[in-house]
């Protein structure tokens, strides 16, 4: 049973979002059946994602977090329970795929930005084709969002030609340009040494601070996810359940002087054991780094 952990009597900081993008994840089980051997990757796994809330889920390599994120997203099929969307039913028993749509962004561990285009026309290119916006339109909206990001003076730029760390940026308003419910991130940061990885969590929050959007966010770094995170869901070793939920109630917003604050450090000790547990775990039963 998932333990919750709930810090103090401070109030949580507000993660509203106009009520849009909550997540209801009940009893989901992935079973997938590669030449007809059963790898059970999620196990009646439930969690509750409210509107505007940034959920970090934390595990071991292989435990099944990235099966998840494709279950939400509609990447892959679920075989047994449930996941709404705003009290939608994304997928569930008769309809086992989710549909894709804008309203759930996803980005890549790997980064996915086109290389032949400019950062302003990869981040115009998804209200573009969609027609939801004129190409003009699509182009304004994509400037005045890189610039808010910081990114203007590179929206020309082609993703070669800037660093890691603008083009992960870049990605993150191209998802946004979309008016997500969900972002859905999986692992964004993780190849980043520890300084852009700052720099890039520090964006990020600027972002979530103007936007709200419901955020979904694999890592298994869990000072990233307590610093990001208004909750850290803890999953055991593959299949992958809910172990434990750090709830994270730190105001926002949030600067990196919170990584040397007391605070921080309690609740990163808090799940650290957890975490440490899975990942001896899996490392016992064989995990490999699955990326
Ligand atoms: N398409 C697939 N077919 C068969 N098995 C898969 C597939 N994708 C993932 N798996 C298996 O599911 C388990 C969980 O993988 P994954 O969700 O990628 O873990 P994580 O993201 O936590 O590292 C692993 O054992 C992996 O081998
Ligand atoms: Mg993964």
């Amino acid at each position: 049973m998932a333990a919750k952990t709930t810090t103090g009597s401070r109030k949580k900081a507000p993660a509203a979002s106009g009520g849009r993008g909550a997540i209801s994840i009940r009893n989901v089980t992935k079973i997938y059946d590669p030449e007809g051997v059963n790898v059970m990757a999620v196990d009646n796994c439930s969690m509750e994602i409210q509107a505007g809330e940034v959920c970090m889920i934390v595990g071991p390599s292989g435990c099944g977090k990235t099966t998840l994120l494709n279950v939400i997203a509609g990447f892959h099929s679920l075989t047994h329970g449930e996941i709404y969307l705003d009290d939608e039913l994304l997928c569930g028993p008769g309809k086992p795929l989710a549909k894709q749509g804008a309203d759930r962004m996803v980005v890549f561990q790997n980064g996915a930005l086109f290389p032949w285009k400019s950062l302003l026309d990869n981040v115009a290119y998804g209200p573009m084709v969609q027609g939801v916006l004129s190409k003009s339109d699509a182009r304004d909206k994509a400037l005045d969002m890189l610039a808010e990001a910081g990114l203007k003076d590179v929206a020309d730029k082609f993703p070669g030609e800037v660093s890691s760390g603008m083009a992960r940026r870049a990605e993150i308003v191209r998802a946004l340009i979309n008016d997500p419910k969900v972002l859905l991130l999986d692992e964004p940061y993780r190849a980043m040494d520890a300084l852009t990885k700052s720099i890039m969590h520090e964006a990020l929050l600027e972002m979530y601070d103007r936007t709200k959007v419901t955020i979904f966010f694999i890592t298994h770094d869990l000072e990233e996810a307590i610093f990001l995170g208004d909750k850290a869901v803890v999953m055991t070793t593959r299949p992958a359940r809910t172990k434990k939920v750090v709830d994270v109630n730190i105001p926002r917003p949030r600067d990196y002087k919170l990584l040397s604050s007391e605070e921080f450090r309690i609740l990163v000790e808090e799940a650290k054991d957890a975490v440490h547990e899975e990942a001896i775990k899996a490392f016992e039963a064989g995990e490999r780094e699955l990326a």
